[in-house]
């Protein structure tokens, strides 16, 4: 077991940052030692006052001086939970780095950049190298439901010809932010605009989990294709966050597939509206051919906070560089390292 704790700060304190402070500061291996946000209500508080734990002497510090206070802090690991795109997550990551700490991030489309940012990735891989830190992007999708935990269940196929994975949540469970981003209470021709506009993504992550697969299983994929449309309330609906009248959008549809020389290989399907019913399902064709399924669904906020929190202690023994969930070792809970 290691004797040093792993110290860590959260930078971007939202919904997910928040959830995965409270992790840490129960992790017995781990040191919840600041936070960076841009946010005035937080900046300069103690993130333990924020939890309501009362002050753990873990300052909330501003974006604009997160290399000193990482550095000064003598921090371990950053855990970013900022933002979606990398184009936008590239600064803090760069700063983190620069500030010469290892990196674990929800940010969708670092868990494979290569797909949507080639050049910033290989940016970002040569900068980890030379400072000699890893970085990998995670969470529950992409990270674990799309393309982790499929690809984990084919080590027992000896051929496998399609996978099919849905995810069916219930958005009225979710956080506030995600109902935002899926566009919860707006009419489809608003739902449409702002998508079109970058100003609602809904899932963002379907192509990532199909490259991770590919890479996973040593599968080139010749075309990605993704879609996205609105679930439409048939009647009046209400989550804690949106009141959604009928007709307005109460979820989204969502379809990433992989072709193999013009035929499905993989198919993702999410669809997250208010009242659906949980559950997680993997199908894979092949032999032998296997069905997965979790009836519960995966409580994507917690399972999200949880896999960035057990990653913390892979990404500190893993080699330099921008990694992705195929350079890691299987995950698990961590609760002694
Ligand atoms: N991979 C996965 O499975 C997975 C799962 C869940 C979430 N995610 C992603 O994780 C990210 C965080 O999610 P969330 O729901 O927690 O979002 P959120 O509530 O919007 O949290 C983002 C936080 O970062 C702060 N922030 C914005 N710009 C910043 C900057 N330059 N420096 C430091 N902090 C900054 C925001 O402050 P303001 O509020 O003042 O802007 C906010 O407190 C999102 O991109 C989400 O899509 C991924």
């Amino acid at each position: 077991m290691r004797s040093k704790k792993i110290r860590v700060i959260v930078y971007g304190l939202g919904a997910i940052g928040m959830l995965i402070a409270k992790h840490l500061y129960d992790k017995e291996w781990a040191e919840l030692v600041g936070a960076i946000d841009i946010d005035p209500s937080k900046v300069g508080r103690d993130v333990g006052e924020l939890l309501g734990l009362g002050s753990i002497g873990a300052r909330v510090a501003h974006d604009d001086e997160a290399i000193g206070f990482i550095k000064n802090s003598n921090v371990d690991v950053v855990v970013h939970t900022v933002t979606t795109y990398l184009d936008k997550a590239y600064k803090q990551l760069e700063k983190a780095i620069n500030a010469g700490a290892h990196v674990v991030s929800t940010s969708e489309t670092l868990a494979y950049p290569w797909y949507r940012f080639p050049d910033l990735a290989n940016k970002l891989d040569a900068l980890a190298k030379s400072k000699n830190v890893s970085v990998i992007g995670t969470g529950v999708n992409p990270g674990f439901i799309f393309d982790t935990l499929p690809a984990f269940l084919t080590s027992v196929c000896i051929r496998v010809d399609r996978i099919k994975v849905v995810r069916s949540i219930d958005a009225s469970k979710r956080r506030y932010p995600f109902q935002k981003k899926y566009g919860l209470s707006l009419r489809p021709d608003e739902f449409y605009d702002k998508m079109k506009k970058g100003e609602i993504t809904a899932h963002v992550g379907y192509a990532e989990s199909i490259m991770l697969i590919s890479s996973m299983l040593g599968v080139k994929i010749d075309r990605v294709v993704e879609k996205q449309e609105p679930v439409i309330a048939d009647k009046h609906m209400k989550t804690k966050y949106f009141d959604i009248p009928e007709g307005h959008v109460a979820g989204i549809r969502g379809l990433g597939i992989g072709f193999v020389n013009n035929k499905e290989f993989v198919v993702l399907e999410l669809i997250a509206s208010v009242g659906r019913s949980d559950y997680d399902e993997i199908i894979i064709e092949g032999v032998p051919p296997l069905k997965w399924r979790n009836e519960y669904g995966t409580s994507g906020d917690i399972a999200t906070a949880a896999m960035v929190t057990n990653m913390i202690p892979k990404i500190v023994n893993a080699k330099p560089g921008l990694l992705t969930m195929a350079d890691i070792s299987i995950p698990s809970i961590k609760v002694n390292i």
